[in-house]
């Protein structure tokens, strides 16, 4: 079973009925992104509409459009599929988390609108339960960080999608002078408040993934910027979540780097060929 400590603390503050908490992070659980990052106001409200807005930009990297068949890799509490359900018509919109509890407040929170169709599903996102050339589009909002490997996890996402189909995720990125640092992270090992993340791919390890899985790179936009306004947010809520010593510390540093813009927060989106396999 995966440790995600900060799941275990959001999954107690919503349970304990937190009111920061679930309008913050009852529907999506990742950064937010301000198109206005001076701008950007700090309440839960208005972060809950960052988090949308960040969403909206990956799925504008799938091209996801009407009557489509889409996959949320790592779903959290279904707010991908959600935004997806009440923004398109005709969806076949299938989440896949690896924590089973998750999965039950995504069923709780997330019903399909007439004409489409909701799924949730427990699994790995590198040993995808669905067949070959089965989905339109493939997400993962902030999330691939946690999976086992990214390589498999291209591989699985390339056999599942239709010629054409397209893969779009959203991650944060190392910069050379930052890889000595985060190398160690690849191991697997230190997994703290946010659990094991491997925060070692750079953009040019990015473009050798997807030249790997035979995928084209179609999007590549670093949008850290206007993801910076999440770290005074948390700054301010966070105590909502009852974080200790170690998630402060953990949450300092990635804001260090980002704003050294040695850690870049990118939004990817990838084409498979037409004759895909
Ligand atoms: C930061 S959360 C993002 C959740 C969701 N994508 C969102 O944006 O709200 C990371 C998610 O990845 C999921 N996850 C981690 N490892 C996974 C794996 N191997 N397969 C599927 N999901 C995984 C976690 O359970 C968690 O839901």
């Amino acid at each position: 079973m995966i440790k995600l400590p900060y799941f275990d603390a959001l999954l107690a503050s919503l349970e304990r009925g937190d009111p920061v908490v679930e309008r913050a992070f009852g529907r999506h659980v990742h950064w937010g992104y301000w198109p206005e990052p001076q701008a950007a106001e700090l309440t839960p409200e208005a972060f809950a509409a960052a988090a949308e807005a960040l969403t909206r930009e990956v799925c504008r990297a799938a091209a996801i459009g009407d009557g489509q068949r889409v996959l949320d890799a790592g779903c959290g509490f279904g707010g991908t599929v959600a935004s997806l359900n009440e923004n398109h018509a005709y969806m076949d919109l299938c989440g896949l988390n690896i924590d089973r509890r998750q999965l039950r407040r995504a069923r709780r929170q997330v019903a399909a609108r007439p004409g489409n169709r909701i799924c949730f599903v427990a699994g790995d996102a590198c040993a995808l339960p669905f067949a070959d050339r089965s989905f339109d589009a493939v997400v993962a909002v902030e999330c691939i960080f946690h999976f086992p490997d990214r390589r498999r996890f291209f591989a699985e996402a390339r056999r599942v999608l239709k010629p054409g189909g397209r893969l779009a995720l959203s991650d944060f990125v190392s910069t050379a002078p930052l890889l000595p640092v985060t190398l160690w992270s690849r191991l697997g090992i230190g997994g703290g408040f946010y659990g094991r993340c491997d925060l070692s791919y750079t953009r040019g390890g990015y473009r050798r993934l997807a030249e790997a899985a035979g995928f084209v790179v179609e999007t590549e936009r670093d949008i850290t910027a206007g993801t910076l306004p999440t770290y005074s947010f948390l700054r301010r809520f966070g105590g909502a979540l009852q974080v200790d010593a170690a998630a402060i510390a953990e949450t300092g540093f990635a804001e260090l780097v980002s704003r050294l813009r040695l850690l870049r927060y990118m939004i990817y989106g990838f084409r498979a060929p037409d004759g895909n396999g």
